[in-house]
């Protein structure tokens, strides 16, 4: 009666084709869909200093008291540092941070805010991940902004910085902090000074997206532009998610900062924000918190940048492997773009009737755009790929 009308939803594009890798029964199949970091072994582990800090904070974790309305301080100060380096000290007076449900819950809990005291409409890059425009949408209105020159296969910024400068003041445009999501092309340096500079010029509200601190460049290096629009004095959101670079996936860590000038604005600021979350889910869950904080405020740090630093190589040394294996199995044709990709992800040049054929006739998963998981590769399957690529491109 009261459910007649809804009609069927369309499935996620990413985690509807990850259900079909897994009722796929072809014993070679090859996922390099969804953004899950894997090891040598096409493994998703726990990383060994998450898992100790787990254990450590096995009697903490009985406590169970609802954390405040925007999680634990401990976490506020850890992933400040993280974040923001040694910026951290100088700008804790006015940046506010807030514990969030991972960073998709930080982008919605920040849209929800922009939505309600900035703007409504949202500019996401193009192409983008699917779900900045579903959070945006519940809000607000989004519009997308040129982002990649595909016959370049490169990022576009004179294209960016034309749309940017025809927005009106206050409009929210969403920035991929690094390891841009499903390209995997970011702006360089010079050209994040650009953004920064027309975003000032023309009152726009950045709104960063930081789910791969770590593997890009280095963890300090892939928050350069963070900090650059931090010390030139902007104000801005920054959506953070633990997920990747914790492997804390299901326990659902982030935080989302707002960058303010100043400490009766982080006050307001904050206020606010503690009332949009407290309409949506009242307080975060503590557990992954605890671990994360414990993890980046002892001994185990140094060890975790270890192994955020051996997730990043194994990642780059893919990449290389399958340009190389690429190019001499291919000679007339050129894949030395996909070779200053930063992070998981790499859009490879293929058409939409490409993927079909990757998945139909050779088991292997990746979205329509041709954006494949580089960690999804290993020495066992890259070869399997590389020929199937081959395959279907000529
Ligand atoms: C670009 C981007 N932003 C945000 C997220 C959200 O991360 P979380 O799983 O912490 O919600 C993801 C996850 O895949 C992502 O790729």
């Amino acid at each position: 009666m009261f459910y007649d009308e809804v009609p069927e939803g369309p499935p996620d594009p990413i985690f509807g084709l990850s259900d079909a890798f897994h009722a796929d029964v072809r014993p070679n199949k090859v996922n390099l869909v969804i953004g899950i970091y894997k090891n040598e072994d096409l493994q998703s582990e726990l990383l060994s200093t998450v898992r100790k800090a787990k254990e450590e904070i096995l009697k903490e974790d009985l406590l169970a008291d609802y954390l405040p309305i925007d999680g634990s301080k401990a976490l506020v100060g850890a992933l400040g540092g993280l974040a923001f380096g040694d910026l951290w000290e100088s700008l804790e007076e006015r940046v506010y941070g807030a514990q969030t449900v991972g960073g998709t819950g930080a982008l919605r809990i920040g849209a929800e805010f922009c939505s309600a005291f900035v703007g409504k409409t949202f500019h996401v890059p193009h192409p983008s991940w699917p779900n900045h425009r579903q959070i945006f949408e519940r809000v607000g209105v989004v519009e997308t902004y040129p982002y990649y020159d595909r016959s370049m296969r490169k990022f576009d910024l004179s294209a960016m910085l034309s749309y940017l400068k025809q927005l009106s003041p206050k409009s929210v445009v969403l920035l991929q902090g690094t390891c841009h999501n499903p390209t995997g092309c970011d702006p360089t340096p010079e050209e994040w000074k650009q953004i920064a500079k027309t975003m000032r010029e023309r009152e726009l509200m950045p709104f960063f997206d930081v789910a791969y601190q770590g593997f890009g460049t280095g963890l300090d290096r892939d928050m350069a532009q963070i900090r650059y629009f931090a010390q030139e004095g902007l104000e801005f959101l920054v959506a953070y998610s633990c997920s990747k670079n914790f492997s804390l996936y299901c326990q659902r860590v982030g935080m989302l900062f707002a960058v303010t000038s100043n400490r009766a604005l982080k006050s307001r600021v904050g206020s606010q924000m503690k009332r949009v979350i407290r309409a949506n889910y009242s307080n975060p869950p503590a557990h992954g918190a605890r671990i994360v904080a414990k993890v980046l405020g002892g001994p185990l740090r140094k060890s975790w940048v270890q192994e955020v630093d051996a997730m990043r190589e194994r990642i780059v040394s893919m990449r290389k492997k399958l340009v190389e294996k690429l190019s001499s199995r291919c000679k007339e044709k050129r894949f030395d773009y996909l070779l200053p990709h930063q992070g998981m992800f790499s859009f490879v040049d293929l058409e939409k009737e490409q993927v079909a054929r990757l998945i139909e006739e050779y088991a292997i998963y990746l979205p329509d755009n041709g954006r494949i998981n580089v960690a999804g590769l290993n020495s066992k399957n890259i070869d399997d790929v590389v020929e199937a690529l081959v395959n279907v491109m000529s």
